[in-house]
């Protein structure tokens, strides 16, 4: 067994899934083809002052961009797997200061940061809630954190993709309940989360978009 599930909640990845995303091609895809996608549907840079937290931060290269790209003062960054963290904490010694990074679980960001309700402008998540096995509790948590108004910038991989011969070789995933790219969607607004823009791309396998947290209390 290479991969590892914490109390039937969680799934690290295997080590070729890690080799992957570990690769110079993945930082490449992430900063020249993901990252400025993912900016144009978040309607550009983020406010100044802007706080943000991450969800399966990996080896921190999206924390990397999120601070440069889209101008976060400052970020929360988690991970479920400490070796991750541990990369993390060494691209990023260069910004004291300016990022939190914890070993932690997606679905409670209480636990990781103290975020109370509303605490972020923006969340990110560059390829992990199809990791959790109840993705919907992932949804939640980050809508609960978000202020109103805040962004939600997604880049996720969908049931289509994990159905695929490859992905069921190579890597390790919850098996239940994956989602399409309409199935997330959909399950947006039901955490109060409003979709501004979103494509698919490779036959609907990877899913981009942006989404702001509605403001309830207004009519
Ligand atoms: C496919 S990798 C993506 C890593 C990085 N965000 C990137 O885009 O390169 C998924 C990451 O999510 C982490 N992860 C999986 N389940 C998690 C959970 N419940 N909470 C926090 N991190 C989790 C894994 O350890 C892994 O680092």
């Amino acid at each position: 067994m290479l991969d590892v599930i914490y109390g039937g909640r969680v799934m690290l990845m295997n080590r070729i899934e890690k080799a992957a995303v570990n690769s110079p091609v993945r930082r490449a895809l992430q900063r020249f083809y993901e990252v400025p996608a993912l900016m144009k549907l978040a309607g550009g840079p983020l406010a100044p002052g802007a706080r943000a937290v991450e969800i399966g931060c990996g080896s921190g290269y999206g924390t990397r961009m999120i601070l440069d790209r889209f101008r976060a003062a400052n970020v929360d960054a988690l991970d479920l797997d400490p070796g991750m963290v541990a990369k993390a904490r060494r691209r990023l010694v260069d910004r004291p200061g300016r990022v939190r990074l914890q070993v932690g679980d997606a679905t409670d960001l209480k636990a990781a940061f103290g975020a109370a309700d509303g605490s972020y402008d923006a969340a990110f998540d560059f390829a992990i809630i199809h990791h959790i096995p109840d993705w919907r509790s992932g949804v939640a948590e980050i809508a609960r954190v978000l202020k109103p108004g805040g962004v939600f910038v997604f880049d996720e991989v969908t049931a289509h993709a994990l159905a695929r011969p490859s992905y069921r070789h190579l890597f390790d995933h919850p098996e239940h309940d994956r989602f399409t790219a309409q199935d997330f969607l959909a399950e947006l607004p039901r955490h109060g989360l409003a979709v501004t823009g979103a494509f698919t791309r490779i036959s609907g396998d990877y899913l981009l978009g942006a989404a702001r947290k509605q403001d309830l209390g207004r009519g």
